[in-house]
């Protein structure tokens, strides 16, 4: 990218119906890092994100709450827009499709293609997943399902339709992708595309009758019908920044730099908007980025399951920076990436409250008791082969490294390096011991030592601003650089501290945190020797609070089935009716309990536990036994009528 190309950069507008969580705050937060590193560069930067707000999952939800669909998205918006608020998110414009500038740039676009014949109509016969709102055949259905046995998210389409003449694309397509390897990344993602396109290519759906759907942008030629949400959605890219409004605004956003998107929209954005822009006449996005997923442990994130991370469960813990950090840190873009607390507190503890925390409180406390608080004056230029020239080569590495990753969309790379660089610079401070310089009548080498270090604070703060903006800013002014954002071409220069200023106070910018204690296990662990599997279903707790207590959901259930499993002599695989819910645990009570013993029984289980998967089993809960010794029981609610799915406590 040449210095001067504006940089235009996008999120995927989530539906509004979500309750925003940890998936949708990181692309949020890439996006922001990217936007505020280029804005840093000087570079004319615009950063869009917004909501998706039409389709039949909100249309399902509003009606469920009796609520007019458009208060119910007035109201539902409200908690991204705030989530981004609290995320230090610095987008430069929010765009909903309910916006009437959005809803009137679809029509314009649709009454276009409709009048040069690039939209037609006809019966479309299939299935339609309101879940992802996709259409889609029969192979693409759920394991387990079928066309006889849908699931409940999957309905059967038949009904007249309108359809864009998306298969006429098809073989353009292909030749551009393969012309430009830039346009989709990572490459593995371009290849699953131009797999997607070897097959042939349909017309795409584009409508839906209001009698089955009403909560969309009507057809400007045709108002029995509304707008599908896909074709509604992608366009925001588009009217947000003045295609058929404001000319010069648009010539001056697009092409945009890039599309972020997670990999779940992959043939959304490659595939459907392409093929849309080129039948508009309009140019290609220069890249479409798609990330992996973040997995909670080694499990998909799912409502269901209720093992969804909260973004501001660790916001509100670790501080808006550290979460930030952790995830612009953690993810090698484009492979998925595991989050969980431990993971968490370990690279908080060893990167932040460790690597930058030592450092920062290190030299700052001897400059307020040796320096009289004030930056002191170290040497003028580094001698060659000193070890501060060293040092400073690791710090100007960094600079290059985060430049030149953060173009390659690497920053947890450009991270690393700045990292490598801290800890260079607190292997600095252990060779000269100030500590020991402080002592000798001569302080020179003392005041040459903690300039140079704080030098080192200087850039290594300025690279890290962009993912922890707040916190940076905090250390800047504690170093005496000063409030301003930082200046990209200082960094590569030495000595820019001005000797004599006056340091205020300091507090510590990252406060160590204590590992978790180890949860209770959620089922025995895939241990090969089996190691006491009785009592891990015993739930054993020190004092705790109420609310600690009322985290565990406990639930009455009923063992339907039970089977020994294969090769492990206490294992018990069990299927349960949780109040009508299905769900399969393993527990380690085959020494005690037969199958025919445990089929029919009402059991308590802790309902809300991650799953686990035990012996290539997955396991979706535990159950509450008594024991002691080797006796072990079942607690078991002593009721033929009571209901399964029943709260405990
Ligand atoms: O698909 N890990 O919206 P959406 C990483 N409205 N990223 C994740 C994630 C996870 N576990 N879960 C979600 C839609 N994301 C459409 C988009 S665009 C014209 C319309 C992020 O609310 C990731 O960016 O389902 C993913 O692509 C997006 O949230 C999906 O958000
Ligand atoms: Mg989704």
């Amino acid at each position: 990218m040449s210095d001067n190309t504006p940089f235009y950069v996008t999120t995927p507008i989530y539906y509004v119906n979500d309750k925003p969580h940890i998936g949708h705050a990181y692309t949020t937060m890439l996006a922001d890092t990217l936007a505020r590193s280029h804005r840093l560069l000087g570079h004319d930067t615009w950063f869009l994100t917004g909501s998706d707000e039409h389709g039949q999952k909100v249309q399902e939800a509003a009606a469920a709450r009796g609520v007019p669909a458009q208060a119910h998205v007035d109201e539902m918006v409200l908690r991204f827009q705030e989530l981004w608020e609290r995320l230090e998110i610095t987008h430069d414009d929010f765009i909903r499709t309910t916006d009437p500038r959005h809803t009137k740039v679809v029509q314009d676009i649709l009454q276009d293609l409709y009048d040069r014949g690039e939209i037609y109509q006809a019966e479309y016969d299939g299935l339609y997943d309101v879940r992802s709102e996709t259409f889609i055949t029969e192979k693409d259905l759920p394991d387990g399902s079928s066309l006889a046995n849908l699931p409940d998210h999957v309905k059967v389409i038949q009904e007249t339709n309108y359809f864009f003449r998306m298969s006429n694309y098809q073989e353009w397509l292909i030749q551009y992708i393969e012309d430009n390897p830039e346009f989709i990344q990572p490459d593995f993602r371009r290849n699953e595309t131009l797999g997607f396109l070897r097959k042939e290519l349909s017309d795409l759906c584009i409508s839906r009758p209001k009698a089955r759907l009403s909560w969309g942008i009507e057809l400007p030629f045709d108002p029995e019908f509304v707008t599908y949400v896909w074709f509604d959605a992608l366009v925001n890219y588009i009217s947000a920044v003045g295609y058929k409004s404001d000319d010069a605004q648009f010539a001056r956003r697009w092409p945009v730099q890039v599309h972020l998107i997670g990999k779940d929209i992959l043939t959304t954005h490659t595939v459907y908007w392409p093929t849309m822009l080129k039948a508009m006449g309009v140019a290609m996005p220069k890249t479409i980025f798609a990330h992996g997923w973040w997995l909670s442990g080694r499990d998909k994130m799912s409502k269901s399951t209720g093992n969804v991370v909260n973004p501001l469960d660790y916001a509100d813990r670790f501080g808006v920076d550290a979460l930030r950090y952790f995830l612009i840190a953690e993810m090698n873009l484009g492979q998925d990436a595991s989050f969980t607390e431990e993971v968490f507190i370990k690279r908080y503890n060893s990167d932040l409250a460790n690597d930058l925390g030592n450092l920062t409180s290190r030299v700052l406390k001897m400059v307020h008791t040796h320096c009289d608080a004030k930056v002191p004056k170290g040497p003028t230029a580094l001698a060659s082969g000193s070890e501060e020239a060293a040092l400073w080569t690791h710090v100007q590495q960094a600079v290059e490294q985060m430049d030149h990753q953060v173009r390659s969309m690497r920053p947890d790379l450009g991270v690393a390096a700045v990292m490598t660089a801290i800890r260079e610079a607190n292997k600095y401070i252990g060779a000269r011991a100030p500590w020991k310089q402080a002592k000798e009548d001569d302080k020179q080498p003392l005041y040459d030592t903690l300039y140079v270090a704080l030098e080192a604070l200087r850039v290594c703060s300025a690279l890290l601003y962009p993912v922890m903006p707040a916190k940076m800013t905090a250390l800047r002014n504690q170093i005496g650089a000063g409030e301003a954002l930082p200046v990209v071409e200082d960094l590569r220069k030495y000595g820019q501290l001005a000797v004599g200023t006056s340091l205020p106070e300091s507090e510590g910018l990252f406060p160590r945190h204590q590992k978790p204690k180890p949860a209770p296990e959620a089922a025995p662990k895939a241990d090969p020797k089996e190691k006491a599997p009785a009592a891990e279903q015993v739930v054993t707790l020190d004092e705790i609070g109420i609310d600690d207590f009322f985290k565990a959901k406990l639930k009455t259930a009923v063992v339907r089935e039970a089977e020994k499993v294969e090769g492990a002599d206490k294992l018990l695989k069990l299927q349960l009716d949780v109040g009508g819910e299905s769900r399969q645990i393993v527990a380690g009570i085959a020494q005690h309990y037969s199958p025919e013993d445990v089929v029919g029984k009402t059991i308590v289980i802790v309902s809300n536990l991650k799953p686990a998967t035990i012996r290539g089993i997955e396991s979706r809960g535990m159950l509450l036994a008594a024991s002691k010794g080797k006796q072990l029981t079942l607690v078991t609610v002593d009721a033929d009528e009571f209901p399964s799915g029943a709260k405990v406590g």
